[in-house]
Formats: C-alpha cells, sequence, structure tokens
C-alpha cells in the first residue's frame, strides 16, 4: 500500500464509525421569508437539463448584451460561459442599484478600536469613490483591461473600493491576504506579472497599529529578483494626511493614493463592457507543488455563481445587514462579502480586526449595534468564541436569521453551540462546502427546503452533480459508508478557467485524474477532481473529511506542506525538513515541523526559532509552526523517502502502525519519546 493509501483508508475506517447525527429544521419563520422555497429547483437544475439550466444564474445580472451561447466546450476543459455576452462586475455591483438604492449603506466597516466610529458607505458613495479611484488607476498608473494588478491590503473599506475600480476597466486584481509576508505578495506580483501594487500603510490587529507599508519594498525586491519590475506602488493611508508608517517612501514609485486622488476628484469612468469570459480576478492558493496557483475567475460565470449563491443560499434580500467576518484575501471574501452581495444590493459589513479584541463579545455587540440578520464564519473562530466567550452571545440583543461555517469540516459538538447560543436557536445553519477554485458553493443544504445535520455540509447545491471514486475511478454509492475522492461530474459557472500561465497545471491537477478520452469536447468525459476526501451518506449529505494531497487546512486556509518545508531547507542548519498536520483545539490542524541538521550542527533553539522565523517572513504568521522537532533522522522507507504518515501519527498521538519495513525503523521510536516522553 502507498502512503497515500494508508492514510486514505484510515479516514474510511473513521467515516464508518461515525455516528449519524440528527437533523435540525428550520422556522416556519424563516421559510416564510426565504428566497428559494421551491423544491422544483432540484429537477430545473438536473443534469438532464444541463446547461441551459444555468440561464436563470446569469439573469441575475445585467448585460450589456445578452450572451447566445450557454456554454463552449471547444476548448476543454476549459470551459466559457455565457459566451458572447458583454459585462461589467463593478456596474454590477455599484450602478445598477443606485436608482432604487443610492442611499442604501452597501458596505459598513468596523474599526478594530473599539472608540473609533464606524463607517457607512452608501451606494452613491461606493460609486462616486470607485469611479475616483478607477480615474486614478487608468490616467496615473496607467492601466487598462487585460492588465494585473496586485493589491496586498488588510480588512479597509478601500480594499473593495481598489478591486471594484480594478473590475471597472477591466484590470485584473490579485489580492493577496494582508497577513501575508511582503516575500509572498512579491511572487504572486511576479507570477501575475503586475508592475502595480496597491498597499495599505497600517492596520490594527488585535490593539496594535501595524507597519503594513514596510512589506511593499520587500515585495518589490521579490518581484525583481524573479524578473518582474514594479513602477508604481499605490498606498492608501488608515489615516489620510497621516503617516502610520515609520518605512521611507522610495521616490518615483512611492505614491500616497489620499495625495494623489485630489485630481481625480469628481471624476467618472464609464465602465468597460467586457466580454462574459474575460477574467475578473486571481487568486493564489496552494497546492501540492511549491508554488502557489493563480486561480483564474471569469466575469460573468463567476459572478452570476456568486451571486446565486448568495442569494438562495445566504438567503441575502437587500434588506438584510449581512456579515461574513472572513478576510477579503480569501476566496470567501471574495464572492461573500464583497461581489456576491453587493451584486445583490445588500449591506455588507467588513470588521478590520480580531474576533476577540478586546474580549470575546465583540462580534456580538457589533451584530447588536448595526442589527446584523445574516452572519458567516468558519468553525476555527467559532471554536475560538466557544473557548474563551461560551456564554457571551446571550448577554447581547441581536438575531441572526441565518448562519454559515465554511472552510473546514465543523465537529458536531461546535456545531451545536453555534446554534444553541450563537443561533440563540433562531438561525438556520449551512455548512458551505467549496474551494478557491470552484468559485462559490459546492455542497450545502438549501436552507428552507433541507434539514440540517451538524457535521455534515449537506447535499450539493442545485446544479452542482458530485460523484465520489475510488482510486480506480469505480464510482461510491450513498450510503457505502466509504470514503473516496469527491469530484464534480459537470462544469458550473463559478468554476475558475485555468491556472494563471499554466494550463498544463490546471488540467493535470482538477481534470486529468479520472479523464478517459483526453481528446474529448465533451464535458462528461472530464470529472472535476477536487482532492477532498468525503462520505456520502443514504440520505445524500456529504461530510467532506479533507485533503488528500499535501495541503494542510489551518483555520480554514491551505498551506502547502512543501512550501513549508522548502521554507525550512533555506535555514543554513537544516539538511531535511517535514512538515505534518497536526489537530489543534481552536485552528482545526496546525502545522508540525521536523528537521534534522546538516553535519557539524547540533541541536538548539536558536535553530528552532530560525525555522520559525523562515516561515514567518517567507509566508506569514498564519503558517507558524505549533512545534519544530530536531530529530536526529528521518524515518525512512529503502528507497529513501521520508515516511510523513509516522511523524504525523507521532505528533497525533495515534498509532504508527508497521514501521518494520522502514530503513531506520529503530529512530520512530526516538523520535516518539522525544515529542510525546514517555
Ligand atoms: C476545505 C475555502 C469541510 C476542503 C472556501 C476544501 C471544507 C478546502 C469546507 C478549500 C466545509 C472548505 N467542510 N471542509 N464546509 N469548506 N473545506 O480553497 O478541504 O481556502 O478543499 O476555500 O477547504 O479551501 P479554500
Amino acid at each position: 500500500m502507498s502512503e497515500k493509501e494508508i492514510l486514505e483508508v484510515s479516514e474510511a475506517e473513521i467515516a464508518v464509525h461515525w455516528q449519524e447525527e440528527e437533523y435540525f429544521h428550520p422556522s416556519t419563520r424563516f421559510i416564510a421569508q426565504a428566497n428559494m422555497t421551491d423544491a422544483g429547483i432540484f429537477d430545473r437544475l438536473s443534469l438532464d437539463n444541463f446547461p441551459e439550466c444555468f440561464k436563470e444564474f446569469a439573469d441575475l445580472l445585467s448585460w450589456y448584451k445578452y450572451w447566445d451561447k450557454t456554454l463552449d466546450t471547444s476548448d476543454a476543459p476549459c470551459w466559457k460561459w455565457f459566451v458572447g455576452g458583454k459585462i461589467n462586475a463593478s456596474f454590477n455591483c455599484i450602478d445598477r442599484h443606485l436608482a432604487k438604492y443610492k442611499n442604501k449603506a452597501a458596505l459598513i466597516f468596523v474599526p478594530e478600536p473599539e472608540d473609533e466610529q464606524h463607517v457607512v458607505l452608501t451606494y452613491q458613495e461606493l460609486y462616486v469613490r470607485v469611479n475616483e479611484f478607477a480615474a486614478l488607476l487608468r490616467d496615473f498608473a496607467g492601466l487598462k483591461a487585460g492588465d494585473r494588478v496586485t493589491i496586498h491590503m488588510p480588512m479597509v473599506p478601500e480594499l473593495p473600493i481598489t478591486m471594484l475600480a480594478c473590475a471597472r476597466l477591466g484590470v485584473i486584481h490579485s489580492v493577496v491576504f494582508g497577513g501575508f509576508s511582503g516575500k509572498a505578495c512579491g511572487e504572486r506580483a511576479a507570477d501575475s506579472g503586475s508592475r502595480v501594487i496597491i498597499y495599505m500603510d497600517a492596520y490594527y490587529r488585535n490593539g496594535k497599529l501595524l507597519d503594513h507599508k514596510q512589506n511593499a519594498d520587500i515585495a518589490c525586491k521579490v518581484a525583481k529578483e524573479e524578473g518582474q519590475s514594479i513602477d508604481k506602488v499605490l498606498i492608501w493611508r488608515r489615516y489620510p494626511g497621516n503617516d502610520s508608517s515609520d518605512t521611507p517612501m522610495v521616490e518615483g514609485r512611492d505614491f500616497f493614493v489620499d495625495e494623489v486622488l485630489k485630481d481625480y476628484s469628481g471624476k467618472r469612468v464609464a465602465p468597460v463592457q467586457l466580454p462574459a469570459e474575460a477574467p475578473l480576478f486571481l487568486m493564489y492558493t496552494s497546492g501540492t507543488t511549491g508554488k502557489p496557483k493563480g486561480c483564474q475567475h471569469s466575469i460573468g460565470g463567476y459572478l452570476a455563481y456568486a451571486a446565486w449563491t448568495s442569494k438562495y443560499i445566504q438567503d441575502i434580500h437587500p434588506e438584510d445587514v449581512y456579515w461574513c467576518m472572513a478576510d477579503i484575501g480569501w476566496i470567501t471574501g471574495h464572492s461573500y462579502i464583497v461581489y456576491g452581495p453587493l451584486s445583490l444590493a445588500a449591506t455588507t459589513v467588513m470588521y478590520e480586526g480580531v474576533p476577540t479584541f478586546p474580549d470575546p463579545g465583540r462580534p456580538w455587540r457589533i451584530a447588536e449595534k448595526l442589527d446584523v440578520n445574516i452572519f458567516h464564519t468558519a468553525p476555527t473562530a467559532i471554536r475560538m468564541l466557544r473557548k474563551v466567550g461560551p456564554d457571551e452571545p446571550p448577554k447581547y440583543d441581536y438575531h441572526f436569521k441565518h448562519m454559515t461555517t465554511v472552510g473546514e469540516p465543523i465537529e458536531p459538538e461546535v456545531w451545536r453551540w453555534y446554534h444553541k447560543v450563537v443561533g440563540k436557536g433562531e438561525a438556520v445553519i449551512v455548512d458551505t462546502y467549496w474551494q478557491t477554485e470552484t468559485g462559490g458553493f459546492l455542497c450545502s443544504t438549501m436552507p428552507a427546503l433541507h434539514p440540517m445535520k451538524p457535521g455534515s455540509a449537506g447535499p450539493a447545491v442545485p446544479g452542482i452533480h458530485p460523484v465520489i471514486y475510488d482510486e480506480d475511478g469505480n464510482e461510491i454509492e450513498a450510503g457505502a459508508g466509504k470514503a473516496g475522492n469527491i469530484c464534480i461530474r459537470n462544469p458550473w459557472p463559478g468554476a475558475f478557467q485555468t491556472i494563471w500561465g499554466d494550463r498544463d497545471r490546471y488540467v493535470s491537477t482538477y481534470y486529468e485524474k479520472y479523464c478517459k478520452n483526453k481528446d474529448s469536447k465533451n464535458w462528461r468525459d472530464w470529472p472535476y477532481f477536487t482532492g477532498d476526501a468525503a462520505v456520502h451518506a443514504e440520505d445524500g449529505y456529504y461530510r467532506i473529511l479533507g485533503r488528500i494531497d499535501d495541503v494542510i487546512n489551518v483555520a480554514g486556509h491551505r498551506l502547502g506542506t512543501k512550501e513549508l518545508e522548502s521554507c525550512c531547507l533555506t535555514v543554513e542548519e537544516v539538511a531535511e525538513a517535514s512538515v505534518v498536520p497536526v489537530a489543534d483545539e481552536i485552528k482545526g490542524r496546525v502545522p508540525d515541523i521536523y528537521v534534522s541538521l546538516k553535519p557539524g550542527y547540533k541541536q538548539s533553539k536558536e535553530i528552532e526559532d530560525k525555522v520559525v522565523m523562515s516561515i514567518e517572513k517567507t509566508i506569514g504568521k498564519i503558517a507558524r509552526p505549533k512545534h519544530v522537532y530536531i530529530v536526529p533522522d528521518m524515518p525512512k522507507t529503502r528507497s529513501g523517502k521520508i515516511m510523513r504518515r509516522v511523524l504525523a501519527a507521532i505528533s497525533n498521538r495515534t498509532d504508527v502502525g508497521d514501521v518494520t519495513t522502514l530503513a531506520n525503523p529503530e529512530v520512530v521510536e526516538e523520535i516518539r519519546q522525544m515529542v510525546q516522553g514517555d
């Protein structure tokens, strides 16, 4: 058995022994107001009606020119949706709402310091600010449709303004999570060929105003090393007119946006009419090999999918106050803070800081003050709030009709706390399963149509047709109690179009595994491979077990183990590195790192610290390991392959299994004692 097979079999075993959870039902009150109460939706979006059934997604949008071909498969598996259509995402998220909603809040920004007032941007104000910044991007930065721009910004209203200004011009934005390092930003800027990068000078995190601008210098340097020169760095200021960062400006390269914007005051920019299949943005995500992949999303298909799922699965109405407590630097924030809610003329809330700052009552105070009625977050935040403030929610007078959990599996116990305490037993919950690549939800209950089952994402979203395959491509039936690789049989409008600059990697990573005929132009021959293991229960609900590739899902965010390992190897003393996921009470999973040293070096705290530093500097604090263990040698197969499985078992205190066939079985016990004590 290969290493992978052993892991999968053990996951399947776990799955079989899982108990079935009881259903929870949506309230009649929720159902009475829900956007989707028609069970006929599943028939309408069945495979028999594919692909024309996706017209109802496209019809949520306003088109300059209506499209004439729903799905073009001629370049399989690079699918093109709504071909012939002309559209603009910024127009769909702003301009078209003005007639009816110009004075309605589009965005409410909640700063982390509690004594700073929240900021409301109406649709009219958003319109003005996006237009002025679009004029600056076009006339000052010289950007036009098809150019790429890398945006390394925290959770401030200037971030969606920047994205929507890019979208207005057809400039492809690539947002890098604010918590990532300057190096990570530089690498992504180079990969995407950005000659302009956009920064914020500083932002609040846990009560401290952090200097973010310093990362811009590193980003420019790293991009340059990779052959991409950055001509302009545009820097928004947290407090316009005031410097919050000590990092000096680079003459001729760095510009404060608030200063330059003065020249563009009152300017309007007509939205550029773009082909539906033109790219809207890139979002980089970790994969099995070292380099992050730039997932390319289209304008028409992506926006249609984000809008439809926001309307029917998030149940967003224009009257709602919707708060997704994710970061816009991840796909969740793109689809479900910015593009989905704004395309529906909703009020979307964004919060700058840490959920537990200054105390674990903070999210519920925000909910009370703004009268939020839809709440969206991830299991890692729910676990944290449950741990540090289990009794906080009842102290505040807010009422959620709907709540979401996303990004990683949620333990049924945690789900029940979320339902009972955070949702006060009133809110419906959707556990939404999806990926950066998929643009929007793949599995979820339809909130007014299905009962909820703690720990299960639910059935597929209407229009999505999953299948679970075993390693050999045999279908595993629902109710078989066996885990397998969850794939999607059909294309859908939200699916990414390709990996930026690497079509071969796109095909081989996502479509080759179960493709029977590589020359086929028939979508039926190209199931989408998610890279996740799942079990399909008899009732049709999917339980997602996690990644089957070398990716660790830390607090709902994907980190490539190879990326982490190659960081460790930049430490001079390190000879070999191996990274394994270890269970963590709050974050779900965190990396544990094992390194062995080059000859002549001795184990020391200093080397351990260097390893941690290398990771924080190269990737960001989010990837900080739980432990660094310096081991005398790695457990290896006779062919010299490091047995991560054995190290993972040691870190997680599970059975290491049979190690007698290893080249160096004795080292296993030595490492075990070191990690676990006796
Ligand atoms: C995992 C985040 C269980 C899964 C939107 C997937 C989940 C990866 C769920 C994608 C869920 C996401 N239940 N696991 N509801 N949602 N995942 O690209 O392993 O950051 O492949 O997208 O998160 O992470 P990504």
